[in-house]
């Protein structure tokens, strides 16, 4: 199934979150940023765990770089750069610690893109996963930006 990387749909479980991650990492170009977005426990690290592993291998080591703020993978196909962006001290910051280069050499998939005060690229898609009142319910927003644009996800066998 081939959906428009565009809309509004739930994610039932942790699976659907891991499902969602591994339908983007299938849809990436090098250039491209994935923004993720929403609260503390949204499911934002399950959602690039995902797709870096479906970009190197299921049983990747993915620590979270709440400290590194970066940490860096080969892909196969293509490098995968995952940043946490939530300690960052300001937007240039982002650009010392290389997201520049990652995104010449490979794609970026970046938690707390806030951070960056609207210094985004063109190529990007907006994942904003929110959370029930009870904190039991996600959600999630998908909003393509330049080449995003019309781009499609594969779900399912
Ligand atoms: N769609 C979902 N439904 C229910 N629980 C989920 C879902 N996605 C992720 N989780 C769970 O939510 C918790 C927080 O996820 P995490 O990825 O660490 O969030 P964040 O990085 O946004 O703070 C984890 O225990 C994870 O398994
Ligand atoms: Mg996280």
């Amino acid at each position: 199934m081939i959906l428009e990387a565009e809309g509004d749909f739930r994610l039932a479980g942790e699976a659907a979150t891991q499902h969602l991650g591994r339908a983007i990492a299938d849809a990436l170009h090098p250039g491209d940023m994935v923004c993720l977005s929403g609260p503390l426990g949204a499911g934002k690290s399950t959602l690039a765990r995902a797709l870096v592993r479906a970009l190197t291998t299921p049983d990747e080591d993915v620590p979270s770089p709440t400290f590194t703020l970066v940490q860096f993978y080969e892909g196969a196909r293509l490098k995968v750069a995952h940043f946490d962006l939530y300690r960052l001290s300001s937007p240039d910051e982002a650009y010392e610690i290389g997201l520049d280069e990652a995104l010449e050499d490979g794609a970026a998939v970046v938690e707390w893109p806030e951070r960056l005060e609207g210094r985004l690229p063109a190529n990007r898609l907006d994942v904003e996963i929110s959370l029930s009142e009870d904190g039991e319910e996600r959600r999630v927003r998908l909003t393509p930006h330049g080449t995003w644009e019309g781009r499609g996800l594969e779900f399912g066998p």
